[in-house]
């Protein structure tokens, strides 16, 4: 299949990379695609092996959020699959990796930051794998042309996720799956500090913005080497759950995302902290609500996944 039976039309291409719209008329959006741009842009100064660490991380988690028990069956699965969408693909290494697991599969990876440009540039050679700059809630593809459409922790970043689950319903073909990742509700404390900081975000510059996130690092880095565990109690009415747990988690899941990794570094843990607080657009569910907007567009469960960060699956379009 190739891109004109895709696409409603022609898009024009900048530095390899396909324009199916450049800019969103949402301000949250726009600071959304702003904060991307900004981070992936300087992650992708980050020395290679450091990058791969990440990848590697991400590319183990995504088989258990989406329930493939190993990558051979994820190359299985992707081999059965036309066309895939890497609904807002970032830097584009799940798009490249799904790409090289099945040659003979269409991979369009597509996001609204200039992400994309730095993918191209990275994984030109990729016979079967495009790039387009485009907003997943408008992607101008033709209704049921896509097989599969793996939409890996964006979902939450749109301006309206349900409508975007439309869109996303309408371009599937019958059979199709969409794979879809949101955030998970966290703490009540957790989650006023988040919510009233998120509406400020706008009008912190990006500079003031990776200030905060290497202070939040910081934090997170001392108190993880306080290396104290201790027995926290349940507190239900705030949503904080009883166990026993290091300080630096208790903190980070009721409190204050203070995201420190030592096996993923600095660089990585700081900009994972700039990925939570920059964007505007950063909606967390909890599992019934998430389920709620797959069964509104008539799609069905085949797979789901909780963990206290996030809900995750993948859901038929019968
Ligand atoms: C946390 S990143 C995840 C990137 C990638 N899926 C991954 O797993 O590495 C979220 C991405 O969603 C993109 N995004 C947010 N809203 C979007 C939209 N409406 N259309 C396309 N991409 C969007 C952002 O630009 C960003 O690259």
């Amino acid at each position: 299949m190739n891109l004109s039976e895709i696409f409603s039309q022609e898009h024009p291409m900048v530095d390899g990379v396909f324009i199916a719209s450049d800019i969103s008329e949402h301000e949250n959006q726009i600071q959304t695609n702003e904060a991307f741009s900004e981070k992936w842009l300087k992650y992708n100064n980050e020395e290679n092996e450091k990058q791969e660490r990440l990848f590697e991380f991400q590319r183990n988690w995504y088989l258990k959020l989406y329930g493939f028990q190993s990558e051979e069956e994820l190359k299985q699965y992707l081999e059965k699959q036309s066309v895939v969408l890497d609904a807002g693909c970032g830097l584009g290494y799940k798009a490249k990796w799904f790409a090289d697991l099945s040659p003979g599969t269409l991979i369009i990876g597509m996001d609204y930051s200039d992400a994309v440009f730095a993918a191209k540039q990275k994984y030109t050679n990729t016979e079967n794998l495009v790039f387009v700059k485009g907003d997943i809630a408008d992607t101008k593809i033709i209704d049921g042309v896509v097989s599969y459409v793996s939409c890996d922790q964006v979902l939450h970043h749109t301006e309206d996720p349900q409508e975007t689950i439309y869109e996303l319903y309408r371009i599937l073909c019958e059979g199709g799956e969409l794979a879809v990742y949101v955030y998970a509700k966290k703490a009540l404390p957790r989650e006023l500090l988040d919510s009233y900081f998120r509406k400020r975000t706008k009008n912190i510059s990006s500079n003031e913005m990776w200030k905060l996130s290497e202070q939040l690092t910081e934090l997170g880095k001392r108190l993880s080497e306080m290396r104290k565990d201790f027995d926290v109690p349940d507190i239900p009415l705030l949503g904080i759950k009883g166990g026993r747990m290091s300080v630096q988690r208790f903190l980070y899941w009721n409190f204050i995302k203070c995201f420190w990794n030592a096996n993923l570094g600095w660089e990585t843990s700081v900009s994972t902290n700039y990925d939570w607080y920059a964007p505007s657009n950063a909606e967390r569910y909890s599992q019934e609500e998430f389920l709620m907007m797959l069964s509104n567009v008539g799609l069905r469960q085949e797979f789901i996944h909780t963990e206290e960060a996030c809900h995750s699956g993948r859901f038929v379009k019968d």
